[in-house]
């Protein structure tokens, strides 16, 4: 059973379904979601790969070929499986990995699809083996294998699907097997993006969302994004709020920069619980943390601090990953040099000399 196929009428429920306010953002975040390539910012490379060959594929009245699209969260890869479809004129069908559990799970999605089809899975490296296994005759031969009948009577019969593109998106592409990643024809990496665009992506969506936003309060909030256009719209969304009930007309670098850091975001972009996961690795005085004592810590799931903050806290070069644990990175240093302020005594006291202001 589907759990998209649940509905929920009752409006007691809804009222105090504490997910509501998520329900209302991820609303607003599909109508700032780019609605065809043109309006898709950055990501050159890929995008331009994509527009070959797609535009190779129509000439061939063929599909085409599976696309995989890896790439940290929140920078693109579900709205550009969207765009591959949209682009196409071909239907989509979404599902995720972590539901797709048993090939009969699969087997309903296989054998719904159409001719030309874009199936989208979502969190790719989390589908079980068997799925995976499964997965191999659809890509290849676009073909499956299903078990009709139980018991004595039962037998296997083939069922041919229609030709298909499966676009699948996964922020560990290193958990993906070597025989599954060999299936996709097309590979493409996300990476964040550039601080100019994402000036532009803040633009672009606050023109959609009609909020003031001056130049200077775009480079504030792109500075502190973390190259992730998903947390810009939140900190978009954010500073309006604040800019509202603060009747400011605009929102200049200096709203923008309060309102940042009210919301807890540092110059460097660093929020609550990066502050917190520095600071569980800097008081074990130089000796490598293990991800389950820092996730213990700050009170926040492996998979999110490992998908989630590391790879940012990595990039800044304040965190590095060693075979027995974290560590502080060499740019820590920086934090203290650019005169950081720590919310939270102790932070970077690492048993060294103390720096003097
Ligand atoms: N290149 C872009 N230009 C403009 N907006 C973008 C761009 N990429 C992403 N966005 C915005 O960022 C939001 C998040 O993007 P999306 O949902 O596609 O990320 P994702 O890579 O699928 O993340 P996750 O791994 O968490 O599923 C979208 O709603 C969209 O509005
Ligand atoms: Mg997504």
């Amino acid at each position: 059973m589907n759990s998209s196929s649940r509905t929920d009428n009752s409006q007691a429920r809804r009222n105090a379904d504490p997910n509501a306010a998520d329900r209302r953002e991820s609303i607003s975040e599909d109508s700032i979601r780019p609605s065809c390539l043109a309006d898709f910012i950055g990501q050159e490379a890929v995008v331009e790969n994509l527009r070959v060959f797609m535009s190779a594929a129509r000439e061939r009245k063929e599909s085409p070929d599976h696309i995989l699209l890896s790439g940290m969260p929140g920078l693109g890869k579900t709205t550009l499986a969207n765009l591959v479809s949209e682009e196409m004129g071909s239907g989509f069908r979404g599902t995720s990995g972590p539901v797709l559990e048993r090939a009969r799970d699969l087997v309903g999605i296989l054998t719904e699809l159409e001719e030309g089809d874009i199936l989208f899975i979502d969190e790719v490296h989390r589908i079980s083996r068997v799925v995976e296994e499964y997965l191999y005759s659809a890509m290849e031969d676009f073909q499956i294998d299903i078990i009709i009948d139980s018991g004595p009577n039962a037998r296997s019969v083939k069922i041919h699907l229609p030709r298909f593109t499966l676009v699948a998106a996964t922020t560990r592409e290193g958990n993906l097997t070597a025989p599954f990643r060999a299936r996709f024809g097309i590979q493409e990496k996300l990476e964040p993006y550039a601080e100019a665009e994402m000036v532009e992506i803040l633009q672009r969506s606050a023109r959609i969302l009609d909020v003031p936003l001056e130049e200077g309060g775009a480079v504030a909030l792109a500075r502190r994004c973390r190259g992730t256009p998903r947390i810009a719209n939140r900190y978009l969304r954010r500073v309006r709020d604040f800019a509202q009930v603060d009747r400011s007309s605009v929102i200049d670098r200096e709203t923008a920069e309060s309102a940042l850091e009210r919301l807890g975001v540092d110059s460097n972009g660093l929020d609550h619980l990066d502050r917190r996961i520095l600071e569980v690795v800097g008081r074990n005085a130089g000796q490598p943390v293990g991800i389950k004592t820092i996730a213990v810590s700050v009170g926040e799931e492996e998979r999110t601090i490992e998908d989630v903050y590391e790879p940012y806290l990595i990039r800044c070069g304040f965190l590095l990953k060693t075979p027995r644990g974290r560590v502080l990175g060499p740019d820590t240093d920086r934090l203290l040099a650019l005169g950081y302020r720590s919310p939270s005594p102790g932070l970077f006291d690492t048993g060294e000399e103390e720096t003097s202001p």
